[in-house]
């Protein structure tokens, strides 16, 4: 091994999980065979490299439903994890359980800077971490998957410790300056986002998900097309983009996968190709894993270059099925149409998959999308105008001040793709119905960006549609990058302000779309850092925010709070007293405390 650098650089990661299998992703130092050790039997990867990194994704099969197992990770014979002296619980595999009440973890934004006093007094105590010490001492309980829904790292904002990385290998006064440039500063982004001690223990033993939302790549990714074509025109966006899209799909995309669909991932394929077959292979001529090692940087690097180009030849989406609930998680940075006539969040392959995900015959629907789906009907109005507005409905000048608005203010959500919005609404609305297998009793948006958490609900005049789920939009952002003080209390204002003027504008326009289907925002907002636990009960799902806070000022071990918590009851087409129809037509907040 090069000098005292340890073999484990990153990980263990514990990411897909299933009823019978799970994935263990790392990164080593070194190529070489990774192994995973649990319950007496082994499971074992070669590494792959990109750009001079190593890593590994162990599949972990033949388990059974419910299975607890404390497991250990070797890199060739050495074991690296759990380290001896580990302050911490063992690391287990949990398989899910059907029969297991489904509690999921969601939320986005979170910088990474230190836990002491510094960090804390700038960017507030880490949720993510302040959980992981009250897991570690027992003192909650065990959620079965994280689901991390966007700007997991920040490429456009970078803290001290990242700077002085950059400043090492090139100037800072060269673009792009403090900001990320290439693969290299985000392998090293990642690291630092993932290797606190107790953030790092945590990834290890609970199940994670991920979807990238802008400052995963850069503020406003993708907002319009003339956004596209600005950024294409610096030296530097190019290299930035492809380092961005590579590294995400080392980091945080290949263990979104099931095993199931490893072997028909374009780029994952030809390491288990090479891995199996001939010279150069990860596999030595004994049929065992060799050190010889797959270098997935032509393939990975080609892909990138592709799907920015044209996003419908990769599917970064994907879907979870946790016994009783189901989480289809959907892209929406990267799979947007941007042309300057036609503007969709979703391509039509993107949104045909979709289409298929979302069924019945689960008991809770979660839609995980990093921007909300329903905002604050006065932001909602506002976004929808001004993308009309900066299409050009009332001429070029008023269209250039909307797009300046639009990536000022980022008025970039759902409402301002009205095309996806709509189309996404109907089939929600059609799945409610009951018209796509037995209507779930809850049916939830989770999402993060916008600095404040908040629920909405489409209100009880969906019922009158025949919808037979309660539709809500769950919001948790930020886990760790708080909105300064002033700016809440502007926005609050400024989103109440909105309400009646937007919808007397949207009313009267005929350019702007109205939405088939009302909403309220029923809780909220909270500012606070936070992460939410979704927890499913009976046909009831109860959301509840935690964060952290410092006693004592002990700054390393925050304490879990609650922020926010709601109760969700579930509307089921089978329960007379569900409320279904006329009858509760007009009761108003069905979302309560
Ligand atoms: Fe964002």
């Amino acid at each position: 091994m090069a000098g005292s650098r340890s073999p484990l650089v990153l990980g263990p990661m514990l990411r897909h999980i299933g009823e019978t299998d799970a994935t263990v992703w790392v990164e080593t130092a070194e190529a070489g065979v990774v192994t995973v050790e649990a319950d007496g039997r082994e499971w074992r990867a070669p590494t792959f490299g990109v750009k001079g990194h190593h890593y590994a994704l162990v599949v972990v099969d033949g388990l059974a439903a419910g299975d607890e197992l404390p497991y250990a990770v070797r890199i060739d014979e050495r074991v690296v994890w759990p380290p001896a002296d580990h302050a911490y619980p063992p690391p287990r595999i949990r398989t899910i359980d059907r029969s297991r009440p489904t509690k999921l973890l969601f939320g986005s934004c979170r910088t990474s800077v230190s836990h002491d006093r510094k960090g804390n007094d700038s960017n507030g105590v880490d949720a993510l971490r302040a959980l992981a010490l009250a897991l570690a001492e027992g003192k909650t309980d065990w959620p079965d998957l994280v689901a991390f829904v966007g700007d997991q790292v920040y490429a456009d904002e970078t803290s001290d410790e990242m700077q002085e990385f950059i400043a090492a290998r090139r100037s800072l006064s060269e673009p792009p300056g403090k900001e990320i440039k290439d693969y290299e500063e985000y392998a090293h982004l990642y690291g630092l986002a993932w290797s606190d001690e107790a953030i790092r223990w945590l990834l290890s033993t609970l199940p994670s998900c991920m979807i990238f939302d802008d400052h995963d790549i850069r503020d406003d990714w993708n907002t319009s097309w003339s956004w596209h074509e600005q950024m294409n025109q610096t030296p530097w966006w190019h290299e930035r983009l492809m380092g961005g899209l590579s590294s995400y799909w080392v980091y945080q995309h290949l263990g979104n996968l099931p095993p199931s669909e490893l072997a028909r991932d374009e780029v994952y394929a030809r390491a288990l190709a090479g891995a199996s077959s001939g010279p150069g292979s990860g596999f030595g001529s004994d049929g065992r894993p060799g050190a010889d090692e797959v270098d997935l940087t032509d393939p990975v690097f080609d892909l990138a270059r592709r799907v920015d180009r044209h996003p419908e030849v990769y599917r970064w989406s994907y879907r979870r099925d946790l016994g009783d609930c189901r989480l289809v998680v959907v892209d929406s940075r990267a799979a947007r149409v941007l042309e300057p006539d036609h503007r969709s969040m979703l391509d039509p392959e993107e949104m045909a998959w979709l289409d298929e995900q979302l069924t019945g015959d689960v008991e809770h629907l979660f839609i995980g999308t990093s921007l909300p789906f329903l905002l604050p009907p006065g932001l909602h109005d506002f976004e929808a105008i001004d993308e009309v507005l900066a299409e050009g409905a009332h001429g070029r000048l008023v269209g250039t001040v909307a797009e300046r608005g639009r990536r000022s203010i980022d008025l970039e959500h759902w409402a301002a793709f009205n095309e996806g919005f709509a189309e996404v609404f109907d089939i929600v609305m059609d799945v409610a119905r009951g018209n796509r297998g037995r209507a779930p009793s809850t049916i939830a948006f989770l999402s993060g960006d916008v600095h404040n958490s908040y629920v909405a609900e489409v209100t009880d005049a969906a019922a009158r549609h025949g919808a037979q789920s309660r539709i809500v939009q769950a919001v948790c952002s930020p886990i760790r990058n708080p909105m300064p003080r002033a700016v809440r209390v502007m926005m609050s204002a400024f989103a109440r302000s909105l309400v009646r003027p937007m919808r007397f504008i949207a009313e009267r326009s005929k350019h702007v779309p109205d939405p088939a289907y009302p909403w309220l925002v029923t809780d909220g907002p909270w500012f606070d850092n936070c992460l939410a636990e979704a927890t499913v009960q009976g046909s009831d799902l109860a959301i509840v925010w935690r964060g952290g806070e410092v006693r004592g000022g002990d700054d390393l071990h925050p304490v879990l709070t609650t922020v926010g918590a709601v109760r969700v009851p579930g509307r089921h087409a089978d329960d007379p007293d569900s409320g279904v129809g006329e009858g509760r037509a007009d009761e108003g907040h069905t979302v309560t405390r």
